[in-house]
């Protein structure tokens, strides 16, 4: 039947042509499903309201809000009073953490312990806190976990590079542990030829199908700075340091359909992270800046660096060469043993077929 409606359909070339349109419309239009099945994903897992904390989750927040404590310890000139808010959101983190009977060894719980340590340190040495208004809480709370002679290590001097007389894995390792995101910087700019190096040796990064759907917007010009950053949440005070800030994009035109609709992000951070080490392998330093802004404002940027639609910008990178002496979060990691996780085969040797 369904042949025979071909066969026919085929006679008449008209015809013919408006059922391959509407075919291919309908099949364009059902790629929506992935968009759906993003919507959906999005709607069980990214949302950390009241909903219930498993370790995982907790872990997380715990990171996200002691990581603004350790972000404030660096800062050029702290502000007074700064991460009242984090300061309480972990306190209380760190009480759900111990309720729920997690190790209490653990190197996340020990990083947020440790940056509220480093907190109280500062807050106490100076007139950060003169009113009393935050110091008296930290002080009831960290003598009631009594943790305190941990090894304080936050904030720590950003590593040097040196890899004089190493081997290939001794240099990563040591250029891995040099790279960190620095938040204050020296005013001199950096040459456009160190950067443009930095590009080509990321342009050596991997991309889906050899596509290299990125492209870097570099603003140097201060008004222009101050106005990208203006539409940025995460570079309050030391984003105006930074002489040069990239914008990193790639170009969604690049992908056939929206069964790759994450490959923009993966081949765009693929390649920043390549940026990244290249430019700290000339010792210049870098702030990934996150592009997680609200439509409006990723159009108002699109427009006014007259950046393609087409193009999604995957994050910001503050460049420039490092203050001396600057300080950096120590920024805990896991043990790679909770991030290397070995599957089971799921056939013993016996079920698998030859
Ligand atoms: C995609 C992305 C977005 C980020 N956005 C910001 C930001 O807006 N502001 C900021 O100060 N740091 C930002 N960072 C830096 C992270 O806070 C930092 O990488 C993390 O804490 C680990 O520290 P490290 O880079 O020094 O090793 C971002 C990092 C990434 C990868």
């Amino acid at each position: 039947m369904k042949d025979k409606l071909k066969k026919w359909m085929r006679t008449y070339p008209i015809i013919w042509a408006s059922y391959w349109r509407v075919k291919q419309e309908l099949k364009r239009l059902l790629l929506i499903r992935y968009f759906l099945y993003d919507a959906n994903l999005a709607y069980q897992f990214m949302f950390w309201g009241s909903q219930h904390r498993n370790r995982r989750r907790l872990s997380a927040e715990l990171l996200f809000q002691y990581h603004k404590i350790e972000k404030g310890l660096v800062m050029p000139e702290p502000k007074r009073l700064f991460g009242i808010d984090p300061v309480l959101a972990v306190m209380d983190l760190l009480k759900q953490w111990r309720e729920s009977n997690f190790e209490i060894d653990d190197p996340i719980y020990l990083g947020a312990v440790e940056s509220l340590i480093s907190y109280h340190g500062l807050l106490s040495s100076t007139g950060l806190d003169m009113n009393k208004i935050i110091l008296p809480k930290v002080t009831k709370f960290l003598d009631g976990i009594s943790v305190r002679d941990i090894d304080l290590k936050t904030p720590y001097e950003l590593p040097q590079l040196d890899v004089a007389g190493k081997n290939p894995i001794e240099s990563f390792e040591n250029l891995m542990h040099a790279r960190r995101s620095v938040r204050d910087f020296r005013t001199q700019p950096v040459d456009l030829e160190l950067i443009k190096r930095a590009v080509e040796l990321a342009q050596l990064s991997p991309s889906a199908c050899n596509r290299q759907p990125w492209k870097v917007y570099l603003v140097s010009d201060p008004d222009d700075r101050k106005t990208l950053l203006s539409h940025q949440n995460g570079n309050r005070g030391f984003g105006h340091l930074a002489p040069h800030i990239a914008i990193i994009t790639a170009d969604s035109q690049c992908f056939f359909d929206s069964s790759e609709r994450n490959e923009p992000f993966v081949d765009g951070g693929m390649f920043a992270m390549s940026l990244i080490l290249s430019l700290r392998a000339q010792e210049i330093a870098t702030c990934c800046l996150n592009w997680c802004v609200p439509p409006s404002t990723d159009k108002t940027v699109h427009q006014i660096f007259k950046i393609p639609r087409s193009e999604k910008i995957i994050m910001l990178l503050a460049i420039g060469y490092p203050s001396d002496g600057v300080s950096v979060p120590r920024s805990v990691r896991f043990p790679a043993i909770q991030v290397l996780n070995k599957i089971a085969s799921t056939y013993s040797s016996s079920d698998r077929r030859t």
